[in-house]
């Protein structure tokens, strides 16, 4: 098998070979921000996107990680190219960098900065539309899930507890509220309504927005609002986002079906849009 080239802090490097420093602050302080996008066709989607979110979450964290979204753009074509993966999800991590080990922000480090492609195989529609099963758990996070930081514990643990308990995805739930899933957006589809928890303390999820701008061109309505564990388990369907998963249809929660146990009919449509979407932004959808 051919060895994956990754590129870290200005080289492209056998994967092997890539390593970070004990004292950098990602390691220790998970003082990092990270992006995952889905490539098709050799084309990076929704890229502008994501790296816009990451400038976002750097600003607030006060951090300037100095690379441009051309120069990541460029990066990653060059991954592309060297490991041969037209089909493939890039992963970007951006930290303070190496420094003593110390709470305060370094007065001079340099970031650090890792982006690796990895091949992806496409999943095929109708394996898609058979769907996953979740559970609901709390949502024990901070007050900075907005920030697409490595700081991902707790989403790590519930996500675990899903796979003990033999799902797939743990949906969160913070005061009586269903907020997301470990790691991804969370969607219920009541009454010809598709609904969403709004943006606030959660992470703005890009597959989120292209699934908003999707439901408007289709008339299809979509409303930013609260919903309960009740309404979750009460829902027509549920389904789940995020940019490698796309959408998923939930089939079953905490054990039970959800409706007839089969992906609900908007969630095919989205399904189906957002192939489309794809199609027309990277010039093709494989599956
Ligand atoms: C907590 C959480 N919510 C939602 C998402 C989906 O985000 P996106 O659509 O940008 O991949 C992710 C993706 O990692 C996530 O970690």
């Amino acid at each position: 098998m051919k060895t994956q080239t990754v590129y870290l802090n200005g080289e492209y490097l056998p994967l092997e070979d890539a390593f970070i420093h004990v004292e950098d602050r990602g390691f220790n302080f998970a003082d990092s921000l990270y992006e995952v996008t889905r490539i098709y066709n050799g084309v990076p989607f929704t890229l502008d996107r994501h790296l816009a979110r990451m400038e976002r979450g750097a600003g607030l964290i006060r951090f300037d990680y100095g690379v441009s979204r051309d120069e990541f753009a460029t990066i990653i074509d060059e991954l592309v190219s060297r490991n041969e993966t037209p089909e493939a999800m890039a992963y970007i991590q951006v930290s303070r960098g190496r420094a003593p080990r110390d709470h305060p922000f370094p007065v001079s480090a340099k970031p650090t900065v890792l982006v690796m492609v990895k091949a992806h195989e496409p999943v095929p529609r109708e394996e898609r539309l058979r769907g996953k099963t979740a559970i609901t758990t709390a949502d024990l996070r901070y007050q900075f899930c907005d920030i697409k930081s490595t700081a991902l514990l707790p989403n790590v643990l519930a996500c675990q507890q899903a796979r003990e308990q033999g799902a797939y995805e743990a949906i969160m739930i913070r005061d009586g509220m269903v907020t997301e899933g470990s790691n991804t957006s969370v969607y219920i589809v009541s009454d010809g309504i598709v609904r969403t928890y709004p943006l606030v303390n959660i992470l703005p999820g890009i597959t989120r927005s292209v699934i908003a701008e999707l439901c408007r061109e289709d008339e299809i309505n979509f409303s930013e609002e609260v919903f309960t564990p009740q309404q979750l388990r009460a829902a027509e369907e549920i389904f789940i986002t995020g940019s490698v998963a796309e959408i998923i249809p939930i089939v079953a929660l905490d054990g039970q079906p959800v409706s007839d146990g089969a992906a609900g009919e908007t969630t095919c449509r989205l399904i189906d849009l957002y192939a489309d979407r794809v199609r027309s932004d990277c010039g093709a959808y494989t599956p």
